[in-house]
C-alpha cells in the first residue's frame, strides 16, 4: 500500500523551518524545535552544500560526457544510503525512532517511486549518460569518495545513535534538497530529458519528506544540550565528508578533461593526490562484504 506522505504519524506535525535570517550565537537551545530550525540554516548555509562544483555544474556548460563521470562517483554513495539507515535501525532505542527510520526506507527501497529502488534509478540515469555496466564496478573512485561511505559506515556503526541520526537526517536528507537543483539545471543544460533525470527529480522532492520525518525522530531526543551536540556533530560530521567528495569529483573531471593540465596542478597542490591507491567499486564493495558491512551476493 503506497505510504500516506502528508500523514503525520507516528507523532506530532513537522513544523515550518526558521526563515532564513542571521545565525544565533549559539546552535544549542531548551527548545529541540529552535535548536533543530537552527541546525537547518546551519546545513544550508554549509560549504558541502554550496560546493565550487555545485555552481559551476548550474552555470557553466557541461557535457554528457562530465556528467558520466561526476555520475559514477556519486553512484558509489548512492547504493550505501539504506546500508547507513538499516545499521541505525538496528541500534535505534526505541520503536518510534525505529518507525520513522523505516518510514524513510520503505522509500528507498522504492515505495515512492515505481517500485524502483534508488539505486535501480541512478543505474537508469548513468546508462542516458553514456556509462555502461563494466563502468559501474570498474571505475576507479576518489579517495574522498570512499572516504565518505567509510566515514558514514563508522559514523552509523561505532557513534552514538544521536550522531548517526544527525549524520542521515539534517546531514543528507536536509541538504540534498538544496544541493540537487544545481545539479538538474546543469542536467537540463546538457540535454537530459526530465525523464532521464528522473533520480535527481524525485529526491527534490522526496527528501523534504524524509528530512520532515526524520526530523520528527530528531524532535523527541533534541532535548538537552548533550543530545544536541552529539545530533550537530553527526551533522557537521556528514557534511564535512560531504565537501570532500565533491572536490574529489570535481578533481575526476578536471582529469577526464584536462588530463596533461592535472599533472601540473598535482605538482603544486598542496596537499598530494596520487590516483594509485584508488578502488573500483566492485573492489570496495568485497573489501566491505569482508567487514561485514554489506552482505554477500548469496
Ligand atoms: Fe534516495
Ligand atoms: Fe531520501
Amino acid at each position: 500500500m503506497p505510504l500516506d506522505r502528508t500523514a503525520s504519524s507516528p507523532s506530532s506535525p513537522s513544523p515550518r523551518p526558521f526563515g532564513v535570517g542571521p545565525a544565533p550565537d549559539s546552535p544549542y537551545h531548551d527548545d529541540p524545535r529552535v535548536f533543530l530550525a537552527r541546525l537547518r540554516q546551519e546545513v544550508r548555509s554549509h560549504t558541502a552544500v554550496n560546493h565550487p562544483l555545485l555552481t559551476r555544474v548550474a552555470h557553466v556548460p557541461f557535457t554528457r560526457e562530465d556528467f558520466k563521470v561526476l555520475g559514477l562517483q556519486h553512484y558509489a554513495l548512492v547504493g550505501m544510503f539504506t546500508t547507513y539507515l538499516e545499521r541505525l535501525l538496528i541500534i535505534a532505542p526505541d520503536s518510534d525512532a525505529k518507525q520513522w527510520l523505516a518510514k524513510v526506507l520503505v522509500d528507498e527501497y522504492g515505495e515512492g517511486s515505481d517500485g524502483k529502488d534508488h539505486t535501480t534509478l541512478y543505474r537508469e540515469y548513468l546508462m542516458h549518460a553514456g556509462a555502461t555496466v563494466e563502468d559501474l564496478q570498474s571505475t576507479p573512485l576518489h579517495a574522498d569518495v570512499t572516504g565518505f561511505v567509510r566515514e558514514h559506515l563508522r559514523i552509523c556503526t561505532k557513534e552514538p545513535f544521536l550522531v548517526g541520526l544527525g549524520a542521515v537526517g539534517p546531514g543528507h536528507e536536509w541538504s540534498i534538497p538544496h544541493m540537487f537543483p544545481l545539479l538538474v539545471k546543469g542536467l537540463s543544460r546538457a540535454g537530459f530529458t526530465d525523464a532521464e533525470i528522473d533520480y535527481f527529480r524525485l529526491h527534490m522532492l522526496q527528501d523534504e519528506d524524509h528530512g520532515a520525518w526524520l526530523e520528527e525522530a530528531l524532535a523527541m531526543y533534541a532535548t538537552g544540550r548533550d543530545a544536541q551536540e552529539k545530533i550537530r556533530r553527526g551533522a557537521l560530521l556528514s557534511l564535512e565528508a560531504r565537501k570532500k567528495f565533491w572536490t574529489g569529483v570535481q578533481r575526476k573531471i578536471v582529469r577526464w578533461r584536462q588530463p596533461a593540465n592535472l599533472h601540473v596542478r598535482s605538482q603544486s597542490s598542496r596537499r598530494r593526490y596520487s590516483e594509485s591507491g584508488e578502488i573500483t567499486l566492485a573492489e570496495f564493495r568485497r573489501e566491505l562484504v569482508g567487514a561485514k558491512m554489506l552482505p554477500s551476493a548469496h
